[in-house]
């Protein structure tokens, strides 16, 4: 759903498929993301599902211009975040829980710790919004050259015109 350019992605409306409203949703199992509804030039709903077992196996950060929602489904992922503390540039666990969502602003990256796919979780974020990767290691020296574009153009491509929030 978005353009990959370099090692950026841009997402721009509409960036879900259509769906009927009133209809189970469903997932692919195994397969790392999938989007699955959204409301055009507002949010998207995904439903994500790390091809990791172990937090060695990461080699890249996604750093989006938006904030991205977590809520655990099922089974388990640990989402890996890079934070500047006081004690310098470091990367926290953050295990999900069911029933407890966590919004994310920092790079992160995830993994299922029973084994590759076998956590689920679902993901709300914008309709439109840039990802900027970063290596794992060496992710704070080019995080401090980077800066994803700020996100607050209107929506474009959207079938309806009578939003207004
Ligand atoms: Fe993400």
């Amino acid at each position: 759903m978005g353009d990959d350019v370099g090692n950026r992605i841009v997402v721009r409306p509409p960036s879900f498929p259509e769906v009927n409203a009133g209809e189970v949703l469903s997932a692919d199992p195994g397969r790392e993301w999938q989007v699955l509804c959204g409301d055009c030039g507002h949010w998207r709903l995904g439903i994500y599902s790390p091809p990791f077992s172990s937090r060695q196996e990461l080699t890249r950060l996604e750093r989006h211009s938006c904030p991205e929602l977590f809520l655990l489904l099922s089974g388990e992922i640990v989402l890996v975040v890079a934070e500047m503390s006081s004690g310098g540039p470091e990367l926290r666990e953050i295990p999900l829980a069911l029933g407890k969502p966590v919004l994310i602003t920092q790079p992160h990256a995830g993994y299922c710790p029973c084994g590759r796919h076998t956590g689920t979780a679902v993901v709300v974020e914008r309709d439109e919004f840039e990802t900027h990767y970063l290596p794992l290691s060496g992710w704070p020296s080019v995080l401090a050259g980077s800066r994803p574009a700020a996100n607050g153009s209107a929506a474009k491509n959207c079938e309806t015109g009578d939003k207004t929030d």
